[in-house]
This record gives C-alpha cells, structure tokens and sequence, in this order.
C-alpha cells in the first residue's frame, strides 16, 4: 500500500484525494493539507484514517506519507517539489511543474542530483483513452510522415480579467505537452496569432491561435478560447502524408428532439478527463508498488512544457515569431 499526502484540496486536489482514497487500488490517502484549512478537513472528513497538517513540508516529511501529491496554486509548485525530493519521497505534481523554466530547471537538477527519479508531472491526457488510441496510430504507421496536427480547446467562461498569458499558461499547455508526445519531437518556435476578442473576453485576448512549428517542419495549430460559451470541449485532427486522424469528444448517448440530433458536452474538464485522471493515478501508483519506480510524465517534460509556453507567451506580448530554447 502506498500512503499519499495530498497538499492542495481544491478542484483538483479534491478530485484526486477522491480516487486516492476509494478508487485507486494500492494506495492509500493518509494526510491533506491546504492553506483553507477548512477546506482540508473537508477532504479528510470524507475519508477515514485521514489527518489534516497544519504545515506542508512537515506533510512531506511525515513517516505516514510515502508519496506526495502537489496540487495547490501553480506558484506553490516549486517549494513543495523540492521539499519532496529533498525527502526523497516521490512526487505527483499538477501542471505546470513550475510556472518558469528557471524554476523547472532546479527541480530537473534536484532530482538528477538525488540520482533516481522522484518526479512526474499531471499530464493526464497521456492517459485519455482517446489520445492513446491516436498515439498508437501514429506509432503504427497508418498515417505516414505527420504534417499538420490541428488542436481546439474551449472552456465555457473563464474569470473577468484573466491576463492574456493564462489561455496559454493554463490551457493550451495541454495541447504543447500531447503534441510533444503524439509527435515524438520538440518544438522550434512559437507565433501567436491574435482575432477580433470574444465581447464576452474583457480585457483577455480570447481566442488565440497559437502556431508551434517542430523539429522536422510539422506545423501544429491551437485554437484556445476561454469563453467560449457553449462548453468544455477539445478536438484535434492529425494529418499525415496517407491518412488523417482526430479525436472528438467521446459520447454513449445522442439526444434527438426538436429536428435536432446532438451529443450533451461537459461544462468543465473533470467529466471529460474522468478516466484519464483515475489511470494517471493508477499508473503512478502501480509504478510505486513494483519497483519503487514513479510513472507519467516526467520533471524534463515539464520542463519543456513551461518553456514552449512562455515562447508562446513572448510571441503573443511581441507579436513576433519567438525561438523555442531547450537547455
Ligand atoms: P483551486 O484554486 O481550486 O485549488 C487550489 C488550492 O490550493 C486551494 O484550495 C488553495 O487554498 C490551495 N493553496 C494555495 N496556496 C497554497 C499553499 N501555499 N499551500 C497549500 N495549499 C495552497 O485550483 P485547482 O483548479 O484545483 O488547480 C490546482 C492545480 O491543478 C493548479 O496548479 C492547476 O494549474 C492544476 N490544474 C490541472 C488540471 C489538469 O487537467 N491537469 C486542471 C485544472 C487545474
């Protein structure tokens, strides 16, 4: 059994405390901490044995925690991190690893300075059923040499004044961290192409239409929009030089009424990465039982998650195409 230290009990870290403690086989949830402590208890209080700390690094260290789980504030993900590896426990943390390369990079060093792997990264879309289903296609040679792949990712309503960097930072790095992986290459350079806002964006520049360019010449295109009213949905299309590939939002049921035919789309993204989320846990936990070895993503891709979306960052706040630096 593998006893989890959850820090952060907010959406996320509620959601997997959850399967943590009933879902997921071989791991128990032993402690939480948050800030909002009465939030903390909240999560405890649903499943048993579950103690409530009063201090994160004292969470991470405890004898009752043998691994840890990060999901608090994108800015809190560095300290916790560090604190982990310096325990030599292994660490769960939710995108983004660190907010800035810089900081991604002290944790990539802390570990290979640690001499084992300690670190992976939420990345769950690795897991999704769908993009592995693509994954293996690519893999298989069905489509032939990648061309194009096409990416859209739209939230229903994001909040009044989200700075025009977080579309990028929060979302689309999804979108940067499974290209990277479907493809099997690295990015070069980032343009960022700015429409007409939304009348429901305020001051965010909503939509975006990021162009990320790789290693071999593919192009890959993200439209995020955060407001786009309708929905949370995420699509995307890969072109090779024999056949195309996508993904479209998986659906059991159609509703037929009114001389319309429909599927229902979830409002947010738990519904819609319910089973990715649960595998994530699952994988990173079975890796602990058998050989002590974390699984997902890992501290090298956050790393390069953070970079190519702070390139992208820059190409929005300069309106110019921007280098993808790797260290
Ligand atoms: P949230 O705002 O619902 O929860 C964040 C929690 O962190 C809050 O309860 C807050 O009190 C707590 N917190 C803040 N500072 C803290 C500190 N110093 N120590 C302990 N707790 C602290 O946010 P949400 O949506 O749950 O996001 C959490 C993380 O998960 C973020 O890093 C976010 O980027 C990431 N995320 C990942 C998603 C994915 O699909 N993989 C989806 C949504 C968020």
């Amino acid at each position: 059994m593998i006893r989890i230290g959850v820090i952060g009990t907010g959406v996320m870290g509620a959601d997997h405390a959850r399967l943590l403690g009933s879902v997921v086989a071989g791991a128990a949830l032993t402690a939480v901490y948050d800030l909002d402590a009465h939030r903390a208890a909240a999560v405890a209080g649903t499943v048993p044995g579950t103690r409530v700390f009063a201090d994160a690094i004292a969470l991470i260290r405890a004898d009752t925690v043998d691994a840890v789980l990060v999901a608090s504030s994108d800015s809190t993900h560095e300290e916790f991190v560090l604190a982990s590896i310096a325990a030599g426990k292994p660490v769960l943390c939710e995108k983004p690893l660190a907010p800035t390369p810089e900081g991604c990079q002290r944790i990539v060093d802390a570990e290979r300075a640690a001499g084992r792997r300690l670190v992976s990264v939420g990345f769950m879309r690795r897991y999704d059923p769908g993009y592995a289903t693509l994954k293996s296609t690519v893999d298989s040679g069905a489509l032939g040499a990648p061309l194009l792949l096409h990416c859209v990712h739209r939230n229903p309503s994001a909040p009044a004044g989200l700075p025009s960097a977080m579309p990028i930072l929060g979302s689309a790095v999804h979108e940067i961290d499974i290209a990277r992986w479907l493809l099997g290459e690295e990015f070069v350079a980032a343009t960022v192409h700015t429409p007409r806002r939304s009348r429901s964006a305020g001051r965010t520049q909503d939509p975006q239409l990021l162009v990320l360019e790789t290693a071999s010449g593919v192009l890959v295109d993200i439209e995020v929009f955060v407001n786009a009213r309708y929905g949370y949905e995420v699509r995307c299309e890969l072109v090779g030089e024999d056949a195309t590939v996508s993904l479209d939002t998986p659906a059991a049921t159609q509703l037929r009424r009114d001389s319309f035919v429909g599927r229902v789309l979830p409002q947010d993204w738990l519904p819609r990465f319910g089973e990715a989320y649960r595998r994530e846990l699952q994988d990173w936990v079975d890796g602990l039982r058998t050989d002590g070895v974390p699984r997902g993503a890992t501290a090298w891709d956050g790393y390069v998650a953070t970079v190519v979306a702070q390139a992208c960052v820059a190409a929005l706040e300069s309106g110019t195409r921007q280098p993808v630096k790797l260290d």
